[in-house]
């Protein structure tokens, strides 16, 4: 069984052909889907050699041996993306998943158009949000939730081309969760609110965002 914040990414995948698990570490999620027909093929990669022996390990035991390929190596560099494939980032740096991306923009073939993306930064969402925003990426859907005293947001976002600009309160809590207020929306903005007073004390943007706080709730 996989563990509620994984479920939360896969809640965002919606079925496709080819899914590509970066960072696949155990292989949970990449046999997850395929077990559950959310995709039907998986690429796995991982940057480490244990995790990605592991995940082509349970595989294997899953009878997914021909339904899937692992790679070991560094983000997508080896993957060749096609617009119909849904590239899974999870559980790592926002910062390096930034670095990913901009890595497979800077590719000879790039990013096809239309690619979809399900990312779960476990840091810096404000950093993901802009670079999203700045690269052309549309942010679709958002999720979040509470897992052992820890908040996580994933976001679905398609390989648009079209930048835009963000609020600085997108950037910090996400567009679509501002938008639609989720049933864990209060919880959530309280935690945020303690995070926004740590910030404040060397960010003036944090202490505005502070001062309209009752905008947001
Ligand atoms: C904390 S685990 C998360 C595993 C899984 N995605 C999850 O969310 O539970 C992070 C994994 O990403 C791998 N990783 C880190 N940077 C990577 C990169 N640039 N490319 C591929 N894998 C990477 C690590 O080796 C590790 O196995």
């Amino acid at each position: 069984m996989l563990s509620a914040r994984l479920l939360a990414v896969c809640s965002l995948i919606a079925p496709c052909k080819t899914l590509v698990d970066v960072g696949s570490d155990h292989g949970k999620l990449s046999s997850y889907c395929l077990k559950n027909q959310i995709c039907e093929y998986v690429i796995a990669t991982d940057i480490h050699e244990l995790p990605a022996r592991r995940t082509k390990e349970r595989l294997d035991e899953d009878g997914f041996s021909d339904k899937s390929e692992v790679l070991f190596s560094d983000g997508l560099t080896d993957v060749h993306l096609t617009s119909d494939m849904t590239v899974v980032i999870a559980g790592m740096g926002g910062l390096e998943i930034c670095k990913i991306l901009k890595d497979a923009l800077k590719k000879e073939e790039g990013i096809p158009e239309g690619t979809s993306f399900v990312l779960q930064p476990q840091r810096s969402h404000y950093e993901v949000r802009e670079f999203l925003s700045q690269q052309g990426f549309s942010i679709r859907n958002e999720k979040i939730m509470k897992e052992k005293g820890h908040w996580y947001s994933s976001l679905f976002a398609v390989y648009t081309k079209e930048k835009y600009a963000l609020s600085e309160e997108e950037k910090h809590f996400g567009p679509v969760i501002l938008k639609e207020r989720p049933e864990e929306y209060g919880e959530y903005m309280i935690h945020q609110k303690k995070v926004m007073e740590k910030r404040a004390l060397g960010d003036p943007v944090c202490r505005e965002i502070l001062e309209n706080w009752e905008n947001l709730i």
